[in-house]
């Protein structure tokens, strides 16, 4: 399976060092033998139709701090340059998210869905400005469409949902699907300020370099756009969302919270609205996890409420996200 991988940061590095440490039982087990032909960071490209060295690569990338310096003459092809030149069966989008016009990943994505490649993202950004469309697109172009690592990092909400779920008619769900604020608002619950509960969280590397994703709920947001359109089969976009952060929420709010025995949460939540605001959740409630945990309460038609709680982040939580849908993508290929 030839695979192009823009972006290579935190995830693209834990997924290319996943790959190596697992290539024999992939085989193995699954049938499948991934080559990177060609990867992108922000400054160029490295590319080899015949795979790429996996230990080159990181060892590149440490070294120089980008991986353009990869063969012997500097390479600056861009992504986007890699998929229009390049035939490769799998596009694995990770470069960062925005929210304003989601490029470079939307560009990615869809260049490489009209080539008729199929394409991984952990990207949220295209997702969150376009999902119906993109979808629609990846139908048309006959490509697969996988995107588990957006919401929940490695921990599997959108399989369960949409799998484990089956048949059952979810009615509606709420969640914490940041890790970042619900580890600040874990602190002003446990007696920080806002301001020194923030510092901690960036001191420990939490918040997104643009602080405001996370503060101001977008991140949020972008997570509850792609569950209300894969579970909900809503067709919505980030506009439709009515979003506020935690900026605004005080010690008296914690105060009053802790006195009705809850903690305060920013929750996303899709019932008759699509909605991401903090509020008071009993500490009853499996949904009031703390620190960077991550938790969604589905509420099926017949099987009631069930909660899953995991790590909503990391790098190789992420990478091993982007293995599963690699992993699918090889069975469907199998099967046509
Ligand atoms: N980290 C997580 O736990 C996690 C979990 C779920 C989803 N995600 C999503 O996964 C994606 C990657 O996350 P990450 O933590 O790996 O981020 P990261 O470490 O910041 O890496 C981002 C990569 O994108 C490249 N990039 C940035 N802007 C670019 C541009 N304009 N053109 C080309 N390349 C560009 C960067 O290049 P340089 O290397 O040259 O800077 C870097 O390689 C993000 O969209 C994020 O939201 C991350």
């Amino acid at each position: 399976m030839r695979i192009i991988l823009c972006g290579f940061g935190v995830v693209g590095q834990s997924l290319v060092k996943l790959l190596n440490s697992r290539s024999d039982d992939l085989y193995a087990k699954y049938g499948l033998k991934p080559r990177i032909i060609a990867v992108s960071d922000s400054k160029g490209s490295a590319v080899d139709t015949a795979g790429l060295s996996l230990e080159k690569l990181i060892e590149v990338k440490k070294k120089f701090g980008t991986i353009k310096n990869y063969g012997n003459i500097k390479n600056n092809m861009s992504g986007i340059d890699l998929i229009k030149n390049i035939d490769a069966d799998v596009m694995i989008e990770t470069t960062a998210s925005n929210y304003k016009d989601a490029e470079p990943g939307m560009s990615h994505i869809i260049t490489a869905m009209k080539r008729k490649m199929h394409v991984i993202s952990v990207n949220k950004g295209p997702l969150a400005l376009a999902f119906p469309s993109l979808v629609e697109l990846a139908t048309y172009n006959q490509v697969i469409f996988k995107f588990s690592g957006t919401v929940g990092g490695g921990t599997p909400i959108l399989d369960y949902a949409k799998n484990s779920l089956r048949g059952e008619r979810i009615m509606s769900f709420s969640g914490i699907l940041n890790g970042t604020t619900n580890y600040i608002l874990t602190n002003m619950t446990n007696g920080s300020s806002f301001d020194i509960a923030l510092k901690d969280a960036k001191d420990k590397g939490y918040v997104e370099a643009d602080e405001s994703l996370d503060l101001d709920g977008l991140d949020a947001a972008a997570k509850l756009v792609i569950l209300a359109n894969w579970v909900m089969d809503m067709k919505v976009t980030l506009p439709d969302i009515d979003c506020k952060g935690i900026r605004n929420v005080t010690t008296e709010d914690i105060k009053k919270a802790i006195k009705n025995n809850c903690s305060i949460k920013l929750i996303a939540s899709c019932d008759k609205e699509l909605k991401v605001q903090p509020r008071q959740v009993s500490i009853d409630d499996p949904l009031c996890v703390n620190g960077t945990l991550n938790a969604i309460a589905f509420t099926s038609e017949h099987s009631g409420t069930q909660t899953i709680i995991g790590k909503g982040a990391g790098g190789i939580e992420t990478a091993s996200s982007i293995l599963r849908d690699l992993l699918e993508i090889r069975q469907e290929i199998a099967k046509i």
